[in-house]
């Protein structure tokens, strides 16, 4: 049907969902993981600032930093992405600066969010597609934008193709759609949390996912606070002794309880394949990554 990619054991596993679930954490918990397994992995974050830079005490860029065995962390913007397309098809640097750093240039890159999003993927699937510099990893974990700027990113070599039907950049274009839209290629990881906001955007961008891509994505439900006490233990009224705060107290988490519990479930019905993580007791970044560690498993994915 398709010809073969130049390398398709490479994974690609895009991780999403709304801002501050967790996107990060979860990401960074599959990606040390892969590599624990023996499989090395690299770790890639969009955009312009780096969170991991904090989490592995590291500056974080562009180039691969090696952070533990077989585990690398990566920090990809549009700009450096396309600065490295132009570059690799001309191979002069000193014109690529010139290119990029041209006064005209920079308003055109502006203007043109597509084109950074295109250069993006483009990088992404390089690996699979054996364009570009050497990509040697198994796995490709990438830290991704919030729902919304995730569906515009996705959506970008799509409409690339249609407007420039011709030449190597729609043969590029559909070839980096084809790998986005091949399950056995790329995976796609909804983060989300038991509350009411992350729960219906989880649902909208599943269904937007799916009619986008023909995949079906896996939502994992992040920070659930797991306890074995039965509705009993959990309804038994607080001692007659306690005091009015501890009341109170009690009462709150109740509530909090009863309301993850409603929402949990309203993700259960929608995904039968529902995953979940714990809430980790722990400030610190990089504790709640180890923290998540012995829950990462391979159906996860
Ligand atoms: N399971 C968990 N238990 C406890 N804390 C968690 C858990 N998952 C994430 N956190 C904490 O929640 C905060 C937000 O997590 P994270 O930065 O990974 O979210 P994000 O979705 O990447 O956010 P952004 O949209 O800003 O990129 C962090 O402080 C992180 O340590
Ligand atoms: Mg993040």
């Amino acid at each position: 049907m398709h010809m073969p990619f130049q390398n398709e054991k490479q994974r690609i596993i895009f991780v999403t969902g709304k801002g501050g679930v967790g996107k990060s954490t979860v990401a960074a918990a599959i990606a040390e993981n892969m590599a624990r397994k023996g499989q090395k992995t690299l770790l890639v974050e969009l955009g312009d600032q780096s969170y991991f830079r904090y989490i592995y005490r590291r500056p974080i860029s562009y180039e691969a930093t090696e952070i533990g065995p077989r585990f690398f962390v990566s920090l990809w913007n549009g700009e450096g992405c396309l600065r490295e397309y132009v570059f690799y098809l001309i191979r002069v640097k000193k014109i690529v600066n010139l290119f990029f750093d041209n006064k005209v240039m920079r308003t055109f890159l502006r203007a043109a969010p597509a084109l950074k999003e295109l250069a993006i993927l483009g990088k992404i699937t390089s690996g699979i597609r054996g364009w570009g510099p050497p990509l040697n990893f198994e796995n490709i974990v990438v830290d991704c934008f919030s729902s919304g700027h995730f569906l515009a990113l996705l959506r970008a070599p799509r409409g690339m193709a249609e407007l420039i039907a011709a030449g190597p950049m729609g043969e590029q274009s559909r070839a980096i759609n084809e790998v986005l839209r091949r399950n056995d290629l790329s995976k796609y990881l909804i983060v989300s949390l038991p509350e009411e906001l992350p729960v219906s955007e989880t649902i909208e961008l599943s269904r937007d996912l799916t009619s986008e891509l023909g995949i079906q994505p896996k939502v994992i439900c992040n920070r659930v606070y797991l306890s074995d006490m039965s509705a009993a233990e959990l309804n038994a009224p607080v001692s007659e002794n306690a005091s009015e705060n501890t009341k109170r107290f009690v009462n709150f988490l109740k509530i909090t309880l009863q309301n993850q519990a409603q929402q949990e479930s309203v993700l259960h019905r929608e995904f039968s394949n529902l995953k979940e993580l714990p809430l980790i007791f722990s400030a610190a970044g990089d504790e709640v990554i180890k923290g998540l560690s012995p829950f990462i498993s391979p159906e996860l994915l």
